[in-house]
C-alpha cells in the first residue's frame, strides 16, 4: 500500500502506543499504515459516513488486519470511551469541524495521551483554540503535498488555558523552534497570497481599507518572522 506524504506524516506523529482511533478515516489508510508498521498494536478506524466505513474495511481485509483494526460507523469521538484508546487522529477536515469534534466529547479527550489534527483549512481557528482551552502543543510539522502545504500538530489537553500573540495562530511556534526546512517557503508563500489579496481590495469604504491595513502589517509580522529563520 502505498500512501501519500502527507498521510506519512500524519502516521510520523503518533507515539508508539498500545491503541489509536482514526476519526474521519475514510480508506483507513492511516491506521493500516499504523498497524502495520507497528507504531500501534490496535486502532479504531471511524467514519461518521458508511460509503468511507465499507471502504476502510474493505482496505483493512485487504491487508489481513480484520483482527487489529476495528471499523465502526458513526460521528467524532462519540465511537470510542473514555480511556479506550490512548491517541487519537482527526486529518483531512476543516478547523471549525475538528473543533467541534475535540469540543462535542471532552470525556474522552482528557483521557487521551495525545491527538494528532490535520485540517485542511482554518488551521488559525484549530490552534486558536488549543492554546485558549487547555491544550498543549507538543510538536507541529508542515508538508507539501500535490500542490498544497498541510500542517500538522500534536497536541494533549492538560487543562491549562494559554494565550498567544495573533502571529502564532497562524504561524505554530513548534515550526519556528525548529527552524523546519519547509517553513521560509510557507511563510513566503502566505505574504504573496497576503500580497495577492492587498492589491485585490478596492478602497472603496472604510471596511475595505481597514481590511488593507490589517493585512499589510500582518504582511510587515511575517518579514520579521523570516529574518530570525
Ligand atoms: C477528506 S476525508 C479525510 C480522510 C482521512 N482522514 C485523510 O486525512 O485522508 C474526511 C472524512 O471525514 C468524515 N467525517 C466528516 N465529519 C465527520 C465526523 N463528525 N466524524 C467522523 N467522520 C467524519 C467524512 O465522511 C470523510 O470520510
Amino acid at each position: 500500500m502505498n500512501i501519500s506524504d502527507r498521510l506519512k506524516r500524519i502516521a510520523g506523529m503518533v507515539n508508539r502506543c498500545s491503541s489509536i482511533a482514526d476519526i474521519g478515516t475514510d480508506h483507513g489508510y492511516i491506521p493500516i499504515f499504523l498497524v502495520k508498521n507497528r507504531v500501534c498494536e490496535r486502532a479504531v478506524a471511524s467514519d461518521i459516513n458508511r460509503g468511507p466505513v465499507l471502504r476502510a474495511l474493505a482496505n483493512v481485509k485487504k491487508a489481513g488486519l480484520e483482527g487489529a483494526i476495528e471499523c465502526r460507523l458513526g460521528g467524532g469521538l462519540g465511537i470510542v470511551s473514555p480511556g479506550e484508546v490512548e491517541g487519537a487522529v482527526i486529518a483531512g477536515m476543516g478547523g471549525y469541524l475538528i473543533v467541534d469534534i475535540l469540543e462535542e466529547r471532552p470525556e474522552v479527550v482528557q483521557k487521551l495521551q495525545f491527538v494528532v489534527l490535520q485540517p485542511v483549512q482554518h488551521s488559525v481557528v484549530m490552534r486558536k483554540y488549543l492554546y485558549n482551552r487547555g491544550y498543549d502543543i507538543i510538536d507541529e510539522e508542515l508538508c507539501y503535498d500535490e500542490g498544497k502545504y498541510y500542517e500538522i500538530i500534536k497536541a494533549r489537553f492538560d487543562g491549562v488555558s494559554r494565550d498567544a500573540e495573533d502571529i502564532y495562530y497562524e504561524i505554530g511556534s513548534k515550526l519556528l523552534e525548529k527552524k523546519h526546512p519547509l517553513l521560509k517557503e510557507f511563510i513566503h508563500f502566505k505574504i504573496k497570497k497576503n500580497e495577492a489579496a492587498i492589491n485585490a481590495i478596492k478602497e472603496d469604504s472604510e471596511s475595505a481599507r481597514l481590511r488593507k491595513t490589517v493585512l499589510i502589517e500582518w504582511n510587515a509580522k511575517l518579514k520579521e518572522m523570516l529574518e530570525c529563520l
